[in-house]
């Protein structure tokens, strides 16, 4: 049972600016009238163009015709909710989506809420992180509507050990979904890089609260570079988006849907049928699931080795050079090694 405010997180874009755009949006071709907008939206005649004026300020292009009414002059790539909920019908993540303009970050406002009471399912998606969160407290550029900034809060029937799953899940589905943007395939580096062309353009985050036996709530933060024309100099090296790989704008609003219908697929595969379908399929599209000569850095050491496959709990295998046997690698960074 939600608790109280969980309803009203501060920031969460006005049901009314959500319902407006999608109007415009679904009429593109038509004009319409200001009382017909009122009436969909919940708003007075009078205040119709201060809303029009607000989705202005956010920099939809509506043109406004004397007498007639208005029309959006190009739909803009929004995640706008009430179109989102339409296209993930029959999936858990149509109940509750919550979207912010801007926003710290969404795992940070999804870990709130989940402990506010949110279900199962909810989706927090932002146009634009200030303070995004990566790996190893390291920072995620987010910059306005140029990429997907989503987290999904679960509360799945498993043991946290089996938890470092979610996150396979989440590569996977991210990687399906981005796969038929590119001319050749996306690859995903041991647990969470996606990458191509050896450069990295996504990242998952997952967070969870749990005790030993129960995940109380998990949050899966995915953050995918779609239409940033450039990266920060200190990063072209190794990192890239969707639009530098192909020269062109994707849109992030059909991107999302796939990604969450796919993780709604490997996520249902892994309730029902465990670890392995996801493993199996990890094998196929990841070049890191076996026989990649890597360097591993944790807090404790690094060292090179070969990688021998991934354990049922999600756990890298790398066969060490220094002849120490197998080592178990939990977390810790994962580079490609000479
Ligand atoms: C990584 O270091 O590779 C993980 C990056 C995860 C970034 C995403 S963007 C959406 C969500 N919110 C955050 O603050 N981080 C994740």
């Amino acid at each position: 049972m939600p608790k109280k405010g969980a309803a009203d997180f501060p920031g969460t874009t006005d049901r009314r600016i959500d319902a407006l755009l999608a109007l415009l949006a679904e009429n593109s071709t038509i004009v319409i009238s200001g009382a017909k907008i009122a009436e969909e939206i919940g708003v007075t005649r009078q205040h119709v163009w201060r809303w029009i004026e607000k989705l202005r300020t956010l920099g939809v292009r509506v043109k406004g015709h004397p007498h007639t009414g208005y029309h959006i002059e190009r739909v803009p790539d929004i995640l706008v909710p009430q179109m989102l909920r339409r296209r993930l019908y029959g999936t858990p993540f149509a109940r509750r989506i919550r979207h912010f303009f801007k926003i710290d970050s969404t795992n940070t406002a999804a870990m709130h809420l989940a402990e506010q009471g949110e279900p199962h399912g909810t989706i927090v998606l932002a146009e634009e992180q200030t303070s995004g969160r990566g790996r190893a407290g390291r920072s995620w550029l987010s910059e306005k509507s140029a990429g997907i900034y989503c987290t999904i809060l679960l509360r799945p029937p498993i043991s946290p050990a089996h938890a470092p799953l979610l996150t396979l899940v989440a590569g996977l589905a991210a990687r399906d979904a981005v796969a038929e943007d590119l001319d050749s395939a996306p690859d995903i580096r041991w647990p969470n890089d996606l990458l191509v062309g050896g450069r990295k353009f996504g990242g998952i985050l997952t967070e969870m609260h749990a005790e030993p036996d129960r995940v109380h709530y998990a949050v899966v933060g995915i953050g995918i570079n779609v239409n940033q024309s450039k990266m920060p100099p200190e990063l072209a090296d190794m990192a890239t988006s969707l639009k530098i790989e192909t020269k062109k704008n994707h849109s992030r609003f059909e991107l999302l849907i796939r990604l969450l219908r796919h993780f709604d697929r490997y996520y249902n595969q892994f309730l029902s049928d465990g670890a392995q379908p996801i493993l199996r399929r990890f094998a196929e599209v990841s070049s890191y699931f076996r026989g990649k000569r890597v360097r591993i850095t944790t807090s404790a050491e690094s060292f090179t080795g070969t990688t021998a496959g991934v354990e049922p709990s999600g756990v890298l295998r790398v066969a060490r050079d220094d002849g120490r046997g197998i080592e178990l690698v939990l977390s810790g960074d994962v580079a490609e090694a000479e």
